[in-house]
């Protein structure tokens, strides 16, 4: 036997050794899972919402939801509006807020959905859209 062959022979059995303990014996990394991203809550639509504003809620809050005196306040710069999320509006519109409630302070029943039970989930998200686009 020659050096030659010794070191090839070596060599050989040294790439052996790495290729098995490194080889496909080693546990597969497992994938991370990808946090699926929370989506994003449904935006109104303004112009449709303006549109079903003006059906359903015009006749106590005004044309420009400026309010209509002795009867639905002003929209515009109501705190109220500005405090809630656009969900919670949604569920504002649904119940109203009656004489009896004791954060009504006008002594004026807010009907729920302005009285017009016809109006949907989707109306009245677009409601909410249009009085953000309107808040002063
Ligand atoms: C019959 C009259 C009437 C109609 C129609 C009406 N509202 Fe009202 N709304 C009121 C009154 C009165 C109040 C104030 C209640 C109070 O004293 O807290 C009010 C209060 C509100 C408030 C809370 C304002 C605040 O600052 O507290 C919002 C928001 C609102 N109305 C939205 C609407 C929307 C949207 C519609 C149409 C879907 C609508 N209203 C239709 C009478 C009405």
């Amino acid at each position: 036997m020659n050096s030659r062959f010794l070191t090839i022979l070596s060599t050989l059995i040294l790439i052996a050794l790495l290729a098995t303990a490194c080889g496909p014996s080693a546990p597969a990394a497992t994938p991370t899972p990808v946090p699926s991203p929370t989506p994003a809550a449904p935006k109104g639509d303004a112009a449709a919402g303006q549109k079903a504003y003006l059906a359903s809620c015009t006749a106590c809050h005004g044309p420009e939801a400026k309010g209509v005196q002795g009867l639905g306040k002003d929209l515009t710069t109501s705190e109220y509006v500005k405090s809630k999320s656009d969900s919670e509006l949604v569920e504002f519109f649904k119940i109203g807020r009656p004489s009896s409630d004791p954060l009504n302070t006008t002594g004026v029943d807010m009907p729920p959905k302005g009285g017009n039970p016809a109006l949907n989930d989707t109306d009245l998200l677009n409601i909410v859209a249009f009085l953000r686009s309107i808040q002063q």
